[in-house]
């Protein structure tokens, strides 16, 4: 029978599997921190696992040693002020969306938020305005916000506080700030960017979109766990404005976060911020010819001579998006007639292990950490992959199932704006969030007001948000989904969603 493991048995046998991370988070292990010799605390970590003794400042009062990390972020991003979050990005946007918008109040919002950012409208009882990201219909993946669709939405709801949308999202794209800043700001309103997939962009040199503290937001939250080389669930929260007081901020902030915050993850980010410091010109070109090099070397592998096929059965690498931030690696693996769970099973079985499959689409997501050995093994894995496919496709092309822009979370997301949102004529307001519900079955749940989050996950944006109706397509491919066997918060293990009645 099967050992059953428990957390720190999983974690160990994972370190000794030695896999190549191309997922979160950014540093990738510990040889970062050894090469420019922190090699000291992490020998002695279980002993720098504190609480606020004398000497150890205070979080959310900060003005000895915590302070002097946030400073040095303030001055890394060139903001105004720096917070260290200990509960993510996640913390940071509800409280940054609490302290922008009164409660009861409304926000503008791109339809593909995190959660945290849905969270935030419950705990603040705030209005959402949804502005739509394009679709990029090739891939079936979202793609910017545009301005436009920002001074619509401003336009036509006078009484919204701010705007909030992710740039990039997680497939790299972003979206114009400056051009959204510009607008949000003539609104006299406050935009918040949650840059969660981002914190890298302010220290490339070259090739990659603006960061948006240089293009202008009010408040910027960088998940650093993510791309660069803190731990897991520490983040940076900066504020490049006043258009958000600041002690209302710190206000939120402290109510919605641990009052235990872990200094191994605040030491993480002072570790950070030093590497960026001291090293961050060397570690940013080193991450630049590294892509660089990956890309044009995955373009020689697709080329590969291949007598079998007239037109190659091929992976194809999304470098070509407006406004992308090239260090997530996107790869459409329809042309070799696999799906992204199918190719990512191929390469964790070769010790990649990716971030993110969904559709047609893989996406590994690169960090500070990874080596140019890194590269090189995701290489040869491709490699094996792609010859190994034609090989089993014999002279057939692919099949028809393998089209491009397949179903996809983004595309059901996107469709679902054609969905009622109001009963009235009022279209802002959706439909009362259900006080009185019960579980029942998904397939029967067409026209139902839904009363509990439906999120595919990952990406962790929710499909299907309380106080929305539930329509055939959308159910159809949540069913989808989970014959496919992916992880679909909200619905339970009998395929029960939560809805609203009337009595
Ligand atoms: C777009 C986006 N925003 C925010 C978050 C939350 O970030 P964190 O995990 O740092 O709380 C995530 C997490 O994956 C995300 O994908």
């Amino acid at each position: 029978m099967k050992k059953e493991l428990r957390i720190m048995e999983f974690l160990l046998q994972h370190a000794d599997n030695h896999t190549v991370s191309f997922h979160m988070p950014g540093h990738k292990g510990s040889a970062i921190y050894k090469r420019f010799g922190y090699d000291e605390f992490l020998e002695k970590f279980m002993d720098c696992d504190i609480t606020e003794i004398p000497g150890a400042d205070n979080l959310f009062q900060a003005e000895g040693i915590i302070k002097a990390v946030q400073d040095k972020y303030r001055e890394l991003y060139d903001v105004s002020h720096s917070y260290l979050l200990i509960n993510g990005t996640s913390g940071g946007i509800i409280a940054s969306i609490l302290a922008a918008v009164p409660a009861g109040g409304q926000l503008v919002m791109a339809r593909n938020c995190h959660k945290s950012v849905f969270n935030a409208l419950t705990l603040g009882g705030i209005r959402p305005v949804y502005a739509y990201p394009q679709l990029i219909p090739e891939y079936g993946i979202s793609g910017e916000i545009t301005c436009k669709e920002i001074e619509k939405c401003l336009a036509e709801n006078p009484e919204a506080s701010a705007v909030i949308l992710p740039s990039p999202n997680y497939y790299g794209v972003c979206s114009d700030i400056a051009a959204i800043a510009e607008v949000v700001h003539r609104y006299g309103k406050v935009l918040i960017v949650d840059q969660a997939h981002g914190a890298h962009l302010k220290f490339f040199e070259e090739d990659m979109p603006v960061s948006a503290e240089d293009a202008g937001a009010d408040i910027v939250i960088n998940s650093i766990h993510k791309t660069l080389a803190s731990f897991t669930q520490s983040a940076v929260l900066n504020l490049n404005s006043n258009r958000v007081d600041r002690y209302v901020l710190d206000d939120k902030l402290q109510a919605i976060q641990s009052t235990s915050p872990s200094y191994l993850l605040m030491a993480s980010l002072d570790i950070n911020a030093s590497i960026l410091e001291l090293h961050g010109s060397t570690l940013m070109k080193e991450w630049a010819e590294n892509l660089d090099y990956f890309y044009s070397e995955a373009a020689k592998i697709c080329a590969m001579d291949d007598s079998t096929h007239s037109q190659k059965p091929n992976l194809e690498f999304l470098t070509g998006l407006k406004n992308f931030d090239r260090s997530k690696i996107n790869i459409d693996s329809g042309g070799l007639s696999m799906t992204a769970a199918q190719l990512e099973e191929a390469l964790i079985k070769r010790g990649i292990v990716p971030e993110l499959t969904t559709g047609n689409i893989l996406m590994l997501m690169t960090g500070i950490g990874n080596t140019r050995e890194d590269y090189d093994r995701l290489l040869s894995a491709l490699k094996q992959i792609i010859r190994e496919r034609r090989q089993q496709l014999g002279s057939s092309s692919p099949s028809p199932s393998a089209q491009k822009g397949a179903s996809h979370t983004d595309s059901v997301l996107m469709s679902r704006a054609q969905v009622p949102l109001s009963p009235t004529p009022k279209k802002t307001q959706l439909f009362a969030i259900p006080k009185k519900w019960k579980r029942i079955p998904l397939i029967e749940a067409e026209g139902k007001i839904c009363a509990s989050s439906i999120i595919p996950y990952p990406p962790g944006i929710p499909l299907v948000c309380p106080g929305e109706m539930l329509d055939k397509d959308t159910i159809a491919y949540i069913k989808a989904l989970r014959d496919a066997g992916e992880k679909v918060i909200g619905v339970n293990e009998n395929g029960e969603v939560a809805v609203g009645f009337d009595e």
